[in-house]
């Protein structure tokens, strides 16, 4: 399941009510804001973006960033971040927001030859540096050697946190091809499974490596 949209479709319009509505509910006024103020206040909260990205506050910027080797254009507004920016208006919904605070290791990518929390970092700051996502392992439709590892030594159950750890592995397979078991639990240790598929995934990497 897709967790990061769930949580997204709650925060929606279409569940009946307006964030506007929801802001005039809780009575914005009575807790003492002034009426210019609130009123600018609810119109940026109305241009704020539907949950695909569509609509783009007056402050957006087109920015263009490298993507499993290809330039990208995207608009986007300062706020942004690289993960919202890759899933919502690239379409690269491999990377997983999980926590949304560098905690979870969900959203890893590969930055310049080095792994970040995608949640983390602004579109906007991503701009010139190379970036690398779990669907740019697969060449000519065929997955990497790695996904295979995952997929042959059974290192995932819901999935959720696979490309997370994929990138990780990544990472550290492109620096040490050959880690030991302790080595992959070190340049994994950011990336939370709540499924408890830390062996098999330890397994598959090693394996990997051979
Ligand atoms: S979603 Fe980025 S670290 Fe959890
Ligand atoms: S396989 Fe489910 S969170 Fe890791």
């Amino acid at each position: 399941m897709d967790h990061a949209k769930e949580d997204k479709k709650m925060d929606s319009p279409e569940k009946g009510m307006s964030r506007r509505g929801f802001l005039k509910g809780l009575g914005v006024t009575s807790v003492g804001v002034a009426t210019a103020p609130k009123a600018e206040l609810l119109a940026k909260l109305e241009n704020a973006p539907s949950p695909n990205g569509k609509l783009l506050d007056k402050d957006s910027v087109s920015i263009s960033l490298l993507v499993n080797g290809q330039k990208v254009k995207v608009q986007v507004e300062p706020r942004f971040t690289l993960a919202e920016v890759l899933r919502d208006q690239l379409g690269l919904t491999g990377t997983k927001i999980g926590c949304e605070r560098g905690s979870c290791g969900a959203c890893t990518v590969i930055m310049d030859g080095n792994t970040v929390n995608a949640c983390m970092i602004l579109a906007i700051d991503a701009v010139g540096h190379k970036i690398e996502t779990i669907e740019g392992l697969e060449s000519n439709g065929e997955l990497s050697k790695l996904q295979k590892s995952f997929i042959e030594h059974d290192g995932l159950q819901c999935g959720f946190c696979t490309p997370g750890m994929i990138m990780s592995a990544k990472d550290l397979l492109d620096k040490n091809p050959h880690p030991t078991r302790e080595e992959v639990q070190e340049a994994t240790a950011g990336n939370l499974c709540r499924c408890g598929s830390y062996p098999k995934v330890f397994e598959a990497v090693v394996a990997s490596g051979k």
